[in-house]
């Protein structure tokens, strides 16, 4: 085998390796996503009385984030799910949210 087939190869496997891992990343901040689901509705689409994360600021998501996690904001829950995340995990969940399309409460209508 001519030494630049070599080069070639590991060049090749080294790519596949690399989008394989931003697939396991992509696959993982959707898990956690769906962690958020129950109190923030589907996709960050809360019907309860939570704050809708769907289409929310990214710099607003992090530094909220942040603020839950350190304390500086009080809150009920919220301390709790940010300390069970890092840096990079919030970031890519403000990402992930950020791009979520936010849909209108559906209001049952009244039956005549
Ligand atoms: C048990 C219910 C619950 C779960 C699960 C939950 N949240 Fe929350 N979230 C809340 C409540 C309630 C608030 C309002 C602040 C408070 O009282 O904690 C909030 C506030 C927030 C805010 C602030 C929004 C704003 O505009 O100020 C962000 C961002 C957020 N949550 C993100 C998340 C993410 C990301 C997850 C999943 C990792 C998550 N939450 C899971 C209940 C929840």
């Amino acid at each position: 085998m001519q030494k630049h087939d070599m080069t070639w190869m590991l060049l090749i496997s080294l790519m596949a390796f690399g989008s394989a891992n931003a697939e396991d990343d992509a696959i993982h901040i959707r898990t956690l996503a769906a962690s958020c689901a129950a109190c923030h509705g589907t996709n960050g689409n809360s019907v309860g009385g939570t704050p809708v994360l769907a289409g929310l600021d990214q710099g607003h998501f992090t530094s909220q984030m942040l603020a839950f996690r350190s304390g500086e904001r009080a809150s009920t829950v919220m301390h709790r799910h940010a300390k069970g995340l890092t840096p990079a995990e919030i970031e890519q969940l403000a990402h992930y949210f950020a791009a979520q399309p936010r849909t209108a409460a559906i209001t049952p209508t009244p039956v005549e």
